[in-house]
């Protein structure tokens, strides 16, 4: 008779010391883990953060590096294998070659689950051939500032939307089958009302630039923060998520690092969460006091895992030292370590922990860009069509005007590649300008980033493309969702040479339009599409219609941003076809 996971992890946790206990519960990135750390302090987990990618970046040395962690790990006294984890937040981007996903937004305006769920799956397949089966995602939060440099992580402004695409998410992700090997375990994350901070609360400062509302403060009340921001957590849990991460942000002033009602109380008890509860990067850093008062009060609010990331060794000795003085009790490590164990045993990972090298062929693979493509076309939402859109693909030239419109990197947004994301042809792809080459030829399309064409003379379409510059967290908090001068007299300039014009806006977040609205006779959120930008065209061309609605309100001024309940949104949620 097999024995039950249960009896394995009490099996294994009684034949653990304090100090294997202890490394379990040890989360560090793998450019700081010296060879042979792995096995000499019994991690528990290796990540890769933004941009933690091999050189070179292929899916081969992806496989190949996770596999050396794992290797080290299966060979320790009880061969218990390492959780590896990355953000795979719009399919495996950190990896060169796999297929780039639309950002959450633009998922969350298609607003289909089952979308949703082969995506995700898709996601799973691509990690798995690596060896990854820990993925820190979907981000269940529910922005309720589009300045918020994360909004376009998020799936909309709706709970409800949020939580149903949430689910769809970890299901796809873990699969029918959590034991199988192309099975990952989801994130949902950041633990609880990280979509709540007020607009200039936030006290982080990284790489010297002064956060503004990312890791901020919620002041809402408690009732808010139930029907808002935990409903997508109840969801989660009910669909088996093993692992949520908690936030960098605080509720009325306690960071939720350190909230023992929230973490434990309400989530493991109320809710009864039976999974893992991981820390962000270096998240209990920012707790008041010493480290050891940090470490005491991380863990003894619930935390069950420390994603250090960096001095793994101090935090382990922190730990140990916190127990042997009684201000951790062991019965709270056995509890965090049973925990983990049981999600590692429940993923199957002591029986299939290295990657799957036999997938390595579906990274990138035409089926998934195909459904990226997909994706894409019913992420668009329509903002105006004064009778320009669909355009006729017998139309004689296009002028294509705009850096955005042939920029892979900027469709792509955050975390790809790199951690913040980055201009240029930073993955293979197709962009917004390429795929209409591919409707009309080249040779009917003029294109520059800059409006400029001379000797071009009118045109019958001119199509304009705005876009934001990538940026991850903080970085992206923005004041103000205006568009530049240069742009709208980019807008202008194009205006003025064509018969129709469509002004396409690729951004993680609504912008204040303005003139450029009203100069154009079309206009289409594109979010951020990813690398199959071609499904663009599809649209604009009428290969299909138009289905995305607004996942979150689009303002008609400034002012709504920061007092939305002065003025009506230009759209509201939810603007968009009606759905058969
Ligand atoms: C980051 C993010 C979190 C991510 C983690 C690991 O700071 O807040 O969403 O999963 O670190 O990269």
């Amino acid at each position: 008779m097999k024995a039950t996971v249960e009896e394995r992890v009490e099996a294994l946790l009684s034949a653990m010391t304090l100090a294997e206990k202890v490394g379990q519960m040890t989360l560090a990135e793998k450019n700081s883990i010296r060879p042979g750390d792995t096995a000499r302090f019994a991690l528990g987990g290796v990540l890769s953060g933004g941009g933690g990618y091999p050189i070179p970046n292929t899916p081969r040395s992806w496989a190949d590096m996770v596999a050396g962690f794992q290797d080290e790990a299966l060979a320790t006294r009880l061969r218990i294998p390492i959780l590896y984890g990355v953000d795979a937040v719009h399919g495996h981007a950190a990896v060169e070659g796999a297929t780039v996903f639309p950002h959450n937004c633009g998922l969350g305006a298609a607003g289909d689950p089952d979308l949703v769920y082969r995506i995700a799956r898709a996601t799973a397949v691509e990690m798995a051939a690596t060896g990854i089966f820990w993925n820190y995602a979907p981000t269940v939060a529910v922005p309720h500032d589009l300045r918020w440099g994360r909004t376009y992580e998020c799936f909309g402004a709706d709970p409800d939307l949020v939580s149903r695409l949430g689910v769809a998410y970890v299901r796809g992700l873990q699969g029918t089958d959590l034991a199988s090997p192309t099975s990952v375990l989801a994130t949902p994350k950041h633990f609880v009302g990280d979509g709540a901070a007020r607009w200039g609360t936030s006290t982080t400062v990284m790489q010297g630039r002064r956060f503004l509302i990312d890791q901020g403060d919620a002041d809402l009340d408690e009732a808010a923060l139930r029907s808002i921001h935990l409903r997508p957590y109840r969801a989660a849990i009910g669909s088996g998520a093993r692992c949520i991460m908690v936030s960098f942000s605080s509720w009325h002033g306690v960071k939720m690092h350190a909230h023992r009602r929230l973490l434990t109380d309400v989530l493991k008890g109320e809710l009864g969460f039976r999974g893992f509860l991981v820390s962000d990067w270096g998240g209990i850093d920012q707790l008041p006091g010493d480290y050891h008062a940090q470490v005491v009060a991380a863990i003894n609010a619930g935390l069950d895992m420390i994603m250090v990331p960096y001095d793994y060794r101090r935090f382990g000795e922190t730990a140990l030292q916190a127990v042997r003085a009684g201000d951790v009790p062991l019965a709270r490590v056995d509890d965090a370590v049973r925990r983990i164990l049981n999600a590692k045993l429940a993923r199957g990972l002591f029986d299939h922990p290295l990657p799957q090298r036999d997938l390595l062929a579906e990274v990138g693979c035409r089926e998934h860009r195909a459904l990226a493509r997909e994706a894409v076309r019913r992420s668009l939402c329509l903002l105006k069509n004064a009778g320009a859109l669909p355009l006729p693909k017998d139309v004689p030239l296009v002028l294509v005007a705009g850096e955005a419109a042939d920029d892979l990197g900027i469709q792509c947004g955050g975390w790809t590649i790199e951690w913040q994301g980055k201009k240029g042809p930073i993955v293979p792809g197709t962009t917004i300008r390429a795929g209409i080459e591919n409707v009309l030829g080249p040779a009917r399309v003029a294109f520059d980033p800059n409006g400029r064409f001379a000797g071009v003379g009118r045109a019958p379409v001119g199509i304009v493309v705005l876009g934001e510059e990538p940026y991850a967290e903080g970085f992206g908090d923005k004041p103000d969702l205006v568009l530049t001068e240069e742009e709208i007299s980019l807008v202008r300039s194009v205006r003025a040479m064509v018969d129709r014009l469509v002004l396409v806006v690729v951004a993680g977040r609504p912008y204040v339009l303005g003139e450029a609205y009203d100069l154009a006779d079309a206009v289409v959120a594109a979010w951020l599409p990813g690398s199959e930008g071609a499904g663009v065209a599809d649209v604009l061309f009428g290969d299909t219609p138009f289905e995305g609605r607004l996942p979150f309100p689009w303002p008609q001024s400034s002012s709504y941003l920061t007092r939305p309940e002065a003025e009506p949104p230009l759209f509201p949620p939810g603007f968009g076809p009606a759905r058969g």
